[in-house]
């Protein structure tokens, strides 16, 4: 009796320390140089990764794509400036990852607006945006759609 009450005691003691470790929701999802666990290059990743889904919100996330706009730019660099053309403070570092995919689940302040900024591997490699964001969706329709993708040059 009492060993098969430990057992199942600790059966679920497992169970529950590998749902926690499984959970994403209270800890960060994001992007780094070189790792391959994002998908849908291009598509706009925030309309399923939406507050309260199961695959985990994310505050920011898009694709980078080099300067043709078809192919990706994987271990390319986001920042998120608070100032036009890099200057300002830096909010947000975001790396893109091996398949061009950048995202974040951090709940990162958009304040009055970000100004991003990409960099690709070469340093020479740097495109502005000139406007400011106050949303992270980079790949939602009328943004960086098909027809306007972040780019490298
Ligand atoms: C059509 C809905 C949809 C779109 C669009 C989408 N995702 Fe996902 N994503 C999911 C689902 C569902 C999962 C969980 C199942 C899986 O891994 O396939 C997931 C899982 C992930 C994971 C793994 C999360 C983890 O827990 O490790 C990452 C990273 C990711 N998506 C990144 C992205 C990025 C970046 C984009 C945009 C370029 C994107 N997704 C677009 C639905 C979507």
């Amino acid at each position: 009796m009492r060993l098969s009450h430990l057992a199942v005691t600790a059966s679920l003691l497992c169970l529950l320390v590998v749902s926690c470790i499984d959970d994403n929701e209270n800890g960060s999802l994001t992007s780094t140089h070189g790792s391959r666990s994002s998908m849908d290059t291009g598509r706009d990743c925030i309309a399923c990764h939406t507050s309260g889904s199961e695959e985990g919100e994310f505050i920011v996330a898009g694709t980078v794509y080099q300067s043709n706009g078809t192919s990706v730019y994987p271990n390319s660099t986001v920042y998120l400036y608070t100032g036009a053309d890099g200057t300002g403070s830096l909010a947000a570092t975001i790396e893109v990852d091996g398949r061009g995919n950048l995202y974040t689940s951090d709940r990162l302040s958009f304040g009055s607006g970000l100004y991003p900024v990409v960099r690709g591997s070469d340093t020479t490699q740097v495109a502005y945006m000139g406007s400011v964001i106050t949303s992270g969706s980079c790949n939602a329709a009328g943004c960086h759609d098909a027809g306007s993708r972040v780019s490298v040059p």
